[in-house]
């Protein structure tokens, strides 16, 4: 059913309602039906009116201890234009981290003030025990080189909205896939799905085995290949990865992979016409900048839908959705 207007009251709200967003594995079909649902009429009512107050009087407080362009701003984007406030503690340099506060602590300081937090770690299980120090939810933001749920919803919506059904579709993942984390998120998600999954990577940087493990527990069909060549004419959505430099021990390993994938106007003339090409951002190099003219590239429109999802996802977490 399509709604027309904002679904209050419906029994599925409540469901969402105080909850931490920790994993992908979270969700199961019909939650992510309702999250899309609720994403696009976000997208609408931006369309319509910009801002409204849904979650007026709210406030978010997000807490970065790694890097972040897009996560940070798009879920302040997200909560402003629902008319609620932001606490951000972008640099946590400057925050008591740097006297040694603990992230229990860190987050028992901030459920004080704010209605829920977003949080983004350098440890993988980061937000699921940070979770268990505070009573207000909780949403991971990138747990080190774990998950990033968030990312992953934001783009199965821009799946979604490009190409339509998902069942169906051939998803080439290619570039760090043993230590990008929107991958690990994504291939979960998309395992309940009817996909046909290329996994393409330099041979040092492979998909984790209990990523491949649960993909194969699922009956999800995937390839590991370590070429493009045979897979780009049959893909319908080719997702980019950065080649994850900061997880690296040694330099060395990374300059001898860090250009291996490099996706330029010759990589696409090969690819289907009704195809998109995604990519987390932030870009290195590579997907060459002429790539950007090419209507076939998503990862601009990318970032806007995740406003809409991180929209839906605040107002559900806050039972306003
Ligand atoms: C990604 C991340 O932080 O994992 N960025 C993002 O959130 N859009 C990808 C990356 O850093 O390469």
């Amino acid at each position: 059913m399509t709604r027309t207007h904002l679904p209050f009251g419906d029994k599925r709200d409540s469901a969402f309602y105080g909850t931490d967003i920790v994993s992908v594995s979270q969700f199961d079909k019909d939650d992510l039906d309702y999250i899309f649902e609720v994403a696009h009429e976000m997208r609408n009512m931006v369309a319509r009116i910009g801002a409204f107050d849904l979650l007026k009087g709210k406030l978010l407080a997000n807490l970065f201890y790694e890097p972040s362009t897009r996560t940070s701003s798009s879920f302040t984007a997200a909560m402003e234009r629902l008319g609620g406030g932001v606490i951000s503690i972008n640099e946590v340099r400057y925050s008591s981290v740097s006297k040694g506060e603990s992230l229990p602590d860190t987050v028992r300081t901030l459920e004080r003030y704010a209605d829920v937090i977003v949080l983004r770690h350098p440890d993988v299980g980061a937000t699921a025990l940070a979770a268990r120090y505070t009573t207000k939810p909780i949403i991971n933001a990138g747990d080190g080189v774990g998950e990033h749920p968030t990312q992953a919803l934001l783009d199965l919506f821009t799946i979604r909205e490009e190409l339509g059904d998902v069942d169906g579709l051939t998803v080439t993942m290619v570039g760090d896939l043993k230590y990008g984390r929107t991958v690990h998120s994504l291939a979960k998600l998309l395992s309940g799905f009817d996909v046909n999954l290329q996994f393409v990577s330099p041979d040092i940087l492979p998909m984790p085995d209990d990523i491949l493990a649960g993909l194969d527990e699922s009956g999800a069909p995937y390839e590991q290949l370590n070429s493009l060549d045979s897979v780009i004419a049959g893909t319908d959505v080719l997702y980019v990865t950065r080649v994850q430099r900061e997880r690296f021990d040694d330099e060395a390993d990374y300059d001898r992979v860090k250009n291996e994938f490099v996706i330029d106007t010759d990589t696409l003339t090969a690819a289907k016409q009704r195809m998109i090409v995604m990519h987390p951002l932030p870009r290195v190099n590579e997907i060459t900048m002429e790539v950007d003219d090419d209507p076939r590239a998503a990862y601009f429109r990318q970032m806007e839908y995740g406003m809409y999802v991180r929209m839906a996802l605040l107002a559900m977490v806050l039972g306003k959705a």
